[in-house]
């Protein structure tokens, strides 16, 4: 074994040793097809599949001539497409921390819908009116206002 095949053995292992003393900041991955970066990403920022069950990604794609009052449609091959991707690389394969909380039978709309996510912003006033208006976020589930690199699936006290 070369050094180069070594080293490319020992980067990820240093990188998941290094993982836990990032305090409680959430890093997952970012959506890598650029047809779902497209297309989900045409009226707000691009959500990593990673914030919600792959639940909720099949009932949002399943309705997409209403999502949330827009009509969102695609042709059956994108739509296919975008649904495998989503589900494939949702939150039970990314960070798990996510579902916490959240019953088995439900199926949340929304990232802001999940307790995990309330119990982080809904103290401090942290997504308060004022706090949206500060940071120039259309809504609570406008991650990226507040979170810089959210697009990029990185969550952490860069506020
Ligand atoms: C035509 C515009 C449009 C397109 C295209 C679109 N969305 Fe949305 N999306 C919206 C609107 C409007 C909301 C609700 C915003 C609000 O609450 O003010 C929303 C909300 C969301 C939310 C909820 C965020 C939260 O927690 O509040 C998710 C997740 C989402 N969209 C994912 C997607 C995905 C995945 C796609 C691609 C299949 C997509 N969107 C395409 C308009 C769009
Ligand atoms: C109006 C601003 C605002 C919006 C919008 C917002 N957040 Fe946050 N979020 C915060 C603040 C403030 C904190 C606590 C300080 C910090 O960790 O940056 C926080 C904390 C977090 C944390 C915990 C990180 C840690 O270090 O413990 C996660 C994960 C997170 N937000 C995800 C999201 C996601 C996903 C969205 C969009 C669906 C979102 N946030 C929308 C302000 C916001």
């Amino acid at each position: 074994m070369t050094f180069r095949h070594l080293s490319l053995l020992i980067i990820p292992v240093a990188a998941l040793i290094a993982m836990p003393a990032m305090a409680d900041g959430l890093v997952i991955p970012p959506v890598k097809d650029p047809v779902v970066a497209k297309e989900c990403g045409a009226c707000h920022m691009v959500y990593p599949a990673g914030l919600l069950p792959a639940r909720s990604w099949s009932a949002m794609t399943a309705t997409l001539g209403n999502h949330f009052g827009d009509n969102a449609e695609l042709d059956a091959a994108t739509l296919k497409r975008i649904t495998d991707y989503l589900t494939a690389n949702a939150a039970e394969t990314a960070d798990r921390h996510i579902l916490r909380g959240l019953a088995s039978d439900t199926v949340p709309a929304r990232i802001t819908d999940l307790p995990s996510w309330k119990r982080q912003h809904e103290k401090r006033d942290r997504v308060a009116p004022a706090a949206l208006a500060r940071n120039g976020a259309k809504f609570k589930g406008d991650c990226k206002a507040c979170h810089k690199q959210a697009e990029r699936g990185i969550f952490e006290d860069d506020d």
